[in-house]
C-alpha cells in the first residue's frame, strides 16, 4: 500500500495488550489500548494506580521487566515496531527514539555524582566527543529553562530542589534528540503549578519531540484513558 500521504505519526499503539506471567498464565495488565501522537503534540494518559500506566510506558521504551510481555497489538515508533515478543535489533533501534522519565525521576540521579558528570557519562554512551559534551550539557538544561546552567552543571543533587532535579532528569532524558518524550508521572508529589510549569518545560523544550504525559488521577476510575 502506498502510504505516502499518510500523515506521519511520532508513537502509534494500536490494540496494544500487555501482561506479566503469574504462575502457569498471564495477569492481564494493559488491554487493547489504541492511542496516536503525531509529532509535536502532546498527548494525557490517566488511570487509577494500578491501571497500567507504567506498565504501558515500559513497554513504549521496549524495557519490560522479566515476566512482562506484549499480548497483543502493535507499537510503533516512527513507523517502527517496537512492541512483540522477540527483541530483535529494529525494536531496540525504535526504543532509542524514545526516552521516559519514570515516577520520582530524582531517584535517578546518583547523589555522588556531580550533574555535569551525569550528562558526561550518558552524553559518553551516546557517542559525543568529550570536547562537544560540556556544552551540549549547558544546551539541553537550557532547553528545560534552567537558568543558572554553569552553577547547576557544578552541583550534587542534593544541592537542587526537587523541581530542579526533576528538570535535570528530563534534559538528561532529551539527550539523544528523542522523537516522543514519555513522562510517567515524573512530577509526582508537585503541586500543581510545579507539574504545569514542569510539563510546559518539557514541552518546549525541542520543538519536533511529541511529549506524553502520563498522570494518575484518582477520579478516574474505569482504567488508563487517553485525554
Ligand atoms: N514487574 C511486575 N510483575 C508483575 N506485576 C506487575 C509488575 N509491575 C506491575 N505489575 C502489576 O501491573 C498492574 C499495573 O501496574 P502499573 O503499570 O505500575 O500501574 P500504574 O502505573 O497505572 O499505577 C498492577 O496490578 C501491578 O501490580
Ligand atoms: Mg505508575
Amino acid at each position: 500500500m502506498n502510504n505516502t500521504f499518510a500523515p506521519q505519526t511520532a508513537l502509534a499503539c494500536d490494540n496494544v495488550s500487555i501482561g506479566y506471567r503469574a504462575g502457569n498464565g498471564i495477569l492481564s495488565v494493559v488491554r487493547n489500548v489504541s492511542l496516536d501522537v503525531r509529532p509535536g503534540t502532546a498527548l494525557g494518559l490517566v488511570g487509577e494506580s494500578g491501571s497500567g500506566k507504567s506498565t504501558l510506558a515500559l513497554a513504549l521504551a521496549g524495557c519490560l521487566p522479566p515476566g512482562g510481555i506484549v499480548t497483543g497489538g502493535s507499537i510503533q515508533i516512527e513507523g517502527q515496531s517496537v512492541g512483540g515478543v522477540r527483541v530483535g535489533r529494529s525494536r531496540l533501534e525504535a526504543a532509542r527514539r524514545l526516552s521516559v522519565v519514570f515516577q520520582n525521576p530524582a531517584a535517578a540521579l546518583d547523589p555522588s555524582r556531580r550533574i555535569m558528570a551525569v550528562f558526561d557519562q550518558r552524553l559518553r554512551l551516546l557517542g559525543m566527543p568529550s570536547d562537544q559534551r560540556r556544552s551540549r550539557a549547558a544546551a539541553l538544561l537550557d532547553s528545560v529553562k534552567i537558568r543558572n546552567v554553569d552553577h547547576v552543571l557544578t552541583c550534587y543533587p542534593h544541592q537542587l530542589s526537587g523541581g530542579m532535579q526533576q528538570r535535570v532528569v528530563i534534559a538528561l532524558a532529551l539527550a539523544n534528540d528523542p522523537a516522543v518524550l514519555v513522562l510517567d508521572e515524573a512530577d509526582d508529589g508537585a503541586g500543581c503549578d510545579r507539574r504545569k510549569r514542569d510539563h510546559r518545560a518539557s514541552e518546549n523544550a525541542t520543538t519536533g519531540t511529541s511529549g506524553g504525559l502520563v498522570a494518575h488521577l484518582p477520579r478516574y476510575k474505569s482504567g488508563a484513558q487517553a485525554l
